[in-house]
């Protein structure tokens, strides 16, 4: 197939093969079927898992032939050649399955990837050989693709502005809470029916405000799930 992931086109040569025969590629783990088709996308959110059965996350093969242990394929992907190999096949070589007139070599190339893997996971994954099913339990996505441990507590920039956004959080809540308090306990004759519902209005209006700013600081300085998947 061709040497290039359908995602951000990483080599494919330097994926592993997974318990399921797939192909995996090393980058963000994008899974492939022999026949060229997506069957995984590790990424893709829980509720849109077919995404993977789109055209566009297929990678194009080469119809392809084994013959006397040699690997023969054809160098064009257009599926009108797909079985190529049986109006054209290469030829037959007897001698080259004598097994007491040949000897046969394997080679394992490492690819960088393999050693930076073997350095920073401790060598707890092997990469360099046929996956076996042994990893670690995968951590919880929170602890993944966390950003507040990993980031804002480290960056002088962020940790500053997420103070700041959480003191205004808090302001809000406060003029909301005080607003609404101010609203009920005012007499009619010391307020107007006019400033009443403006200060409730005010009320609703920072609650709303400190909500959204709430979601905004997690989004941004805790946790953003992964859509990488749709890039
Ligand atoms: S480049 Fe292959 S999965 Fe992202």
């Amino acid at each position: 197939m061709d040497d290039a992931c359908s995602h951000r086109l990483a080599p494919l040569s330097q994926g592993r093969i997974d318990q399921w025969g797939r192909l995996q590629c090393v980058y963000h783990g994008w899974c492939f079927s022999g026949s060229g088709d997506c069957k995984f996308i590790p990424q893709a959110p829980r509720d849109k898992l077919h995404v993977h059965t789109s055209k566009r996350a297929c990678v194009a093969v080469y119809p392809s032939f084994v013959q006397n242990d040699i690997l023969w394929f054809w160098p064009n992907t257009d599926p009108l050649y797909k079985d190529i190999h049986l109006s054209k096949t290469p030829p037959y070589i007897p001698p080259l399955d004598d097994l007491t007139s040949y000897a046969k070599t394997t080679l394992v190339r490492d690819i960088p990837y393999g050693r930076w893997l073997t350095k920073y996971g401790g060598a707890q994954v092997d990469w360099g050989t046929k996956f076996t099913g042994d990893l670690q339990p995968t951590p919880a996505r929170e602890q993944l693709l966390d950003r507040y441990w990993t980031h804002t507590i480290n960056c002088s920039s962020c940790s500053r502005a997420y103070k700041s956004l959480n003191v205004l959080e808090i302001i809000m809540q406060i003029i909301s809470v005080a607003s609404i308090g101010i609203a009920a306990a005012a007499k009619e004759s010391v307020m107007s029916i006019a400033a009443r519902y403006s200060l409730v209005f005010l009320a609703l209006l920072c609650f709303m405000a400190s909500r959204w700013l709430s979601k905004f600081i997690y989004k941004s300085f805790h946790f953003h799930d992964y859509d990488h998947a749709f890039c």
